[in-house]
């Protein structure tokens, strides 16, 4: 595991605490999360079905039930303390919710999870992988199971272009983690999606923290066969990558 980026998911006590944390962030998540919901390229009365990936606490799969009121979503994660959350989260759409326990590393879990699929969602999970190549693998079984017309949104962390833009963009969160905090005290692995980038002061070399660029992300899933594939939106280290198929 990337010493950036340490989480113990299966974990009761340490999902409670992350999950209180990000809670207080939701305000400023949801647009993100509302951005993803209009990106899907279907009605919003279209009777879809939506994969939400690592789903965490189900706020993505709550914003996709809301925008979309007659979809299906199967809420998709390998933490039992994290399901339990989003059966919590997700309690007044819990007729059109499935909750699918599966490990991204093991090669059943599109099987577990079903599909096909009209779109496939993410919010940073699947970086928690720490490893390109699973990654890469990951999109290629993501596009299989996308239904031709559909599409794949992640939002997740990604390695800046250079060291030095690295360096400039921990050393931008570091100063306004500060300004947020009277202790300065990080707020590595909660709060804002940002702030779980590592402080500037964890930097001890140049070693990209996460397993992607977003070159990479956009290069991964034309190889998996997605057709119109961009960055739909980027805040230095966070970045909305996705293709439609
Ligand atoms: C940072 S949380 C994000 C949760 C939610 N999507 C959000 O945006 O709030 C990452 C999630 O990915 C899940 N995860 C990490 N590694 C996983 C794996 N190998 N298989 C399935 N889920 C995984 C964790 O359990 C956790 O719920």
């Amino acid at each position: 595991m990337n010493s950036h980026d340490r989480h113990d998911w299966h974990s009761a006590e340490y999902v409670e605490e992350w999950v209180t944390r990000s809670r207080q962030e939701d305000d400023a998540r949801l647009a993100r999360f509302r951005l993803m919901a209009d990106l899907v390229p279907h009605l919003k009365d279209a009777p879809i079905t939506i994969l939400d990936v690592g789903t965490g606490y189900g706020p993505v799969a709550n914003v996709m039930l809301e925008a979309f009121p007659q979809s299906r979503v199967v809420a998709q994660d390998y933490s039992e303390p994290m399901l339990a959350h989003a059966r919590r989260t997700l309690a007044s759409h819990a007729s059109r919710v499935t909750f699918v326990q599966a490990d991204l590393m093991s090669a059943d879990w599109v099987a577990k999870a079903g599909g096909p699929f009209d779109a496939v969602v993410s919010s940073i999970a699947i970086h928690n992988l720490q490893s390109a190549p699973r990654i890469r693998e990951i999109y290629r079984e993501v596009c299989l199971a996308v239904n031709d017309g559909g599409c794949f949104l992640n939002l997740d962390l990604v390695n800046a272009p250079t060291p030095a833009l690295q360096r400039r963009y921990w050393e931008v969160m570091s100063s306004r983690r500060e300004a947020r905090s009277p202790t300065g005290s990080p707020s590595r692995g909660g709060t804002a999606d940002l702030a779980r980038m590592p402080a500037a002061d964890a930097q001890t070399d140049d070693r990209p923290p996460f397993p992607a660029s977003v070159d990479d992300q956009l290069a991964w899933l034309r190889e998996a066969g997605f057709s119109q594939v961009d960055c739909f939106w980027k805040e230095m280290g966070l970045a909305l990558v996705g293709g439609y198929k």
